[in-house]
């Protein structure tokens, strides 16, 4: 745990000053560790120092007012997140309309297929970022907003895509506010354009839905829309038609990158551990057979992939550090004293490669976690790349299956050979870091039909 302490133990310095602090290193005037942070701030960040972590593109579009993930704990955040865990992605609504994942995930084979009948490489995390999208806009609206044929739903891919890549963007207005009313890279004004889009888009779909069910003809279909149409009109929630088109940029925004970052990486490990991905064909092979397409209910019966995307999530967090927490009083933890008002950052990204807490940690085996009860719902705290406590990601049981079904469906319906060939061990393993940790050279392999 990192404390981000330069504004506010200066504020509560003389309060605190008797109190053993934790420890960091030393603090520069004015500008604390910032210089200590360098461009890879999950590896770097040993108690460095910043006043206030309020991402300045986040209030493109007034985003922090409404958007899930950055507002404080309140009863709009609190609806929210009921609505998310009971309503949107509970086991039971996710079973009830799996349906409309499956037929995405077999479109996902035949395009790959393509490629492999063409002997041409695919671009893994591009191929999964589109297949994620597929994946959510299917679950959220029953329909494709990734169409090669469709200019709209190209232009709502590139969104999308834009609005991650700013967001990795380092901002000089996070570590300098006094900059943040001038918005020096132009970051927030792109981030509004690209937030109003969707939020348009997002209004229309809303509306059209609101009028189709008027119809006669209409059949309820169990998708995200419908169902919080349902909580709208059936008043069980206080939500209006502004709350809910947030909502739905929140989940876009979130689910995507993450999804398909992990996805990416674990591709990137099983190249590099070829007896890991024998390992995990075989399973498949056993348990589903040969090139077939995992389904959803196939994945409790595949231990290995689990602990394969455990060991992705343990060695490549996606979120490297949460939502950074606020200590409400003075706390006294392992003998130091964190003073009220300090901001927290949980580094998650350290949490899994610490050598007191995992044997190698250095070295990609999914076998730890075999026979072992460690699981990623936040109890763990050794493994906590959906976070833990009350702000836990409300989409980790999507965002799992998601990830099982197009990790498990590459591996068990292609061989992979990396393109140029390149030798498994010269796979350039470089981390980008954003709000979400990309990798920088993106994995190109060639696919082979099994
Ligand atoms: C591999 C996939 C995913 C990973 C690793 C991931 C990880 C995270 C993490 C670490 C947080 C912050 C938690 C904390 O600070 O304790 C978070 C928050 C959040 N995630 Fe995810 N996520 C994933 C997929 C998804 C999906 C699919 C959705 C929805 C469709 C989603 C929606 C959200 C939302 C709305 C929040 C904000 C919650 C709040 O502030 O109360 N995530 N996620």
């Amino acid at each position: 745990m990192f404390l981000f302490r330069a504004f506010n133990s200066f504020r509560n310095g003389r309060k605190s000053s008797k109190s053993k602090l934790p420890p960091g290193p030393r603090r520069l005037p004015i500008l604390g560790n910032l210089l200590d942070l360098g461009d890879k701030s999950h590896r770097t960040s040993c108690s460095v120092t910043e006043p206030s972590w309020k991402l300045s593109e986040v209030r493109a579009s007034r985003f922090n007012d409404f958007g899930l993930s950055y507002i404080p704990v309140s009863p709009l955040w609190r609806t929210l997140r009921k609505v998310c865990v009971i309503h949107l992605f509970s086991a039971l609504k996710l079973d009830a309309n799996q349906y409309l994942r499956r037929e995405k995930i077999h479109e996902l084979i035949g395009n790959v297929r393509k490629s492999s009948l063409k002997g041409e490489a695919i671009n893994v995390g591009q191929a999964a970022f589109e297949a994620t999208l597929n994946l959510l806009s299917n679950t959220i609206f029953s329909m494709d907003l990734v169409d090669p044929n469709s200019s709209h739903a190209q232009e709502f891919r590139k969104t999308v895509w834009d609005i991650n890549h700013e967001a990795g963007l380092p901002n000089l207005a996070d570590y300098f506010p006094l900059l943040r009313k001038f918005d020096p890279q132009g970051i927030r004004r792109r981030m509004t354009v690209y937030f109003d889009k969707l939020l348009t888009l997002f209004g229309n779909m809303f509306d059209e839905r609101l009028e189709s069910r008027k119809s006669k003809n209409s059949t309820a279909s169990n998708d995200v829309l419908d169902t919080l149409i349902d909580i709208i009109e059936g008043g069980i929630e206080e939500l209006d038609r502004n709350q809910i088109i947030y909502l739905l940029l929140v989940l876009f925004v979130a689910g995507t990158d993450t999804t398909s970052n992990t996805t990416e990486w674990a591709m990137a490990e099983l190249l590099r551990n070829p007896q890991v991905l024998f390992k995990a064909k075989k399973e498949m092979e056993q348990t589903i057979g040969k090139g077939k397409p995992i389904e959803e209910s196939d994945i409790n019966r595949l231990p290995y992939l689990q602990a394969i995307v455990k060991e992705t999530f343990r060695m490549h967090p996606t979120v490297p550090l949460l939502i950074p927490r606020r200590a409400g009083s003075d706390v006294d933890l392992c003998g130091f004293k964190v003073p009220e008002g300090s901001q927290m950052l949980v580094n998650v990204w350290a949490i899994g490669r610490d050598p007191s807490i995992w044997e190698n940690p250095d070295s990609f085996m999914p076998e730890r976690f075999l026979g072992s009860n460690i699981d990623v719902k936040g109890t763990d705290f050794g493994l906590i790349p959906f976070g833990a406590g009350r702000r836990i990601c409300p989409g980790l049981p999507l965002g799992n299956r998601m990830l099982h079904l197009i990790l498990g469906s590459l591996i068990n319906c292609f061989d992979w050979k990396l393109e140029d060939g390149i030798s498994p061990n010269k796979i350039d393993m470089e981390e980008n870091f954003g709000l979400t940790v990309k990798k920088v050279k993106p994995l190109r392999a060639i696919p082979i039909v099994v």
